[in-house]
């Protein structure tokens, strides 16, 4: 890998240490205690300690930064022109199930923009990164998104909508008039690695409402310095977190965009 930015480093290094206990407890699934954090929505005592490791590991290095992660919230909430942005396991679902689809995901944040970030499927030993203006990799080798030029021909993915979401029905709409359109439609239930697979050419694009800003903050650099384009759609222009995401390899977006925003969607 040829990204050398101390921050990018010290992700690397707090994604080996967390991936260490994450491995054994996927190993012991049926042991983990689950309790229930709202519809649709489980937290594991792995999500947890995973979390911790990487804050204390973080912090250590840096403990003036700023954090925002999925299961602790907000840290020294005075910094924010430098913070991570956390979502120790993205793809809980899939944890929990024993399937090998999820990722640690950190990004850097620095005076709101995110400079690198870092995608790690432990199970796969997969690492996804980049920096900004310095490329993105996957492990060792330099990504690039995918060079299709039409949605017809295009694999997508997307995910939700969450249990509780008040608007499952133009979810639904827009996933059937999507999949009308495209090659195929796919959903793998972790967002950062759904990103990920953008920006190494698996997918060709992706879409989601009602995301958190951890699920896609290292996925954003990442599909960037692979070449693609990332977009927020239908936001406020004041909201704080982004939470409508549509990310391609740049050659569809306006026409995935175009199908997304058809007045006849419910
Ligand atoms: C979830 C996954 C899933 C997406 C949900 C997210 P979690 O994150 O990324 O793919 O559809 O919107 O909340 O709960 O596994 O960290
Ligand atoms: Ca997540
Ligand atoms: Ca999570």
């Amino acid at each position: 890998m040829r990204l050398n930015s101390p921050q990018i480093n010290l992700i690397v290094k707090a994604c080996m240490k967390a991936s260490r206990y994450l491995i054994r407890d996927f190993g012991e699934i049926e042991n983990l205690q689950v309790s229930e954090k709202g519809p649709g929505d489980f937290v594991t005592s792995a999500d947890k300690r995973t979390e911790k490791i990487l804050i204390d590991e973080l912090q250590k290095a840096h403990p003036e930064y700023g954090v925002l992660s999925e299961e602790t919230g907000i840290i020294n909430k005075t910094n924010i022109s430098n913070r991570w942005i956390i979502d120790p396991i993205d793809g809980t679902m899939n944890f929990l199930n024993g399937i090998p689809q999820f990722a640690i995901s950190i990004g850097y944040e620095e005076d709101g923009e995110i400079k690198c970030g870092v995608i790690f499927n432990p199970i796969m030993n997969e690492m996804f990164c980049a920096e900004k203006g310095n490329g993105a990799f996957l492990n060792n080798s330099r990504m690039r998104v995918s060079n299709k030029k039409k949605i017809k021909d295009a694999l997508l993915v997307t995910g939700g909508p969450k249990g509780a979401s008040k608007i499952k029905d133009k979810i639904f709409s827009e996933y059937k008039e999507v999949s009308k359109n495209a090659s195929n439609v796919r959903k793998f239930g972790s967002a950062a690695l759904d990103m990920a697979y953008v920006a190494c050419g698996r997918f060709d694009g992706y879409w989601q409402r009602e995301i958190n800003y951890w699920d896609v903050a290292a996925g954003t650099v990442i599909i960037k310095e692979a070449g693609g384009f990332v977009d927020f759609f239908e936001e406020e222009a004041d909201h704080p977190l982004k939470k409508n995401i549509l990310a391609t390899n740049s050659n569809i977006h306006v026409e995935l965009r175009d199908l997304l925003n058809k007045k006849d969607i419910e």
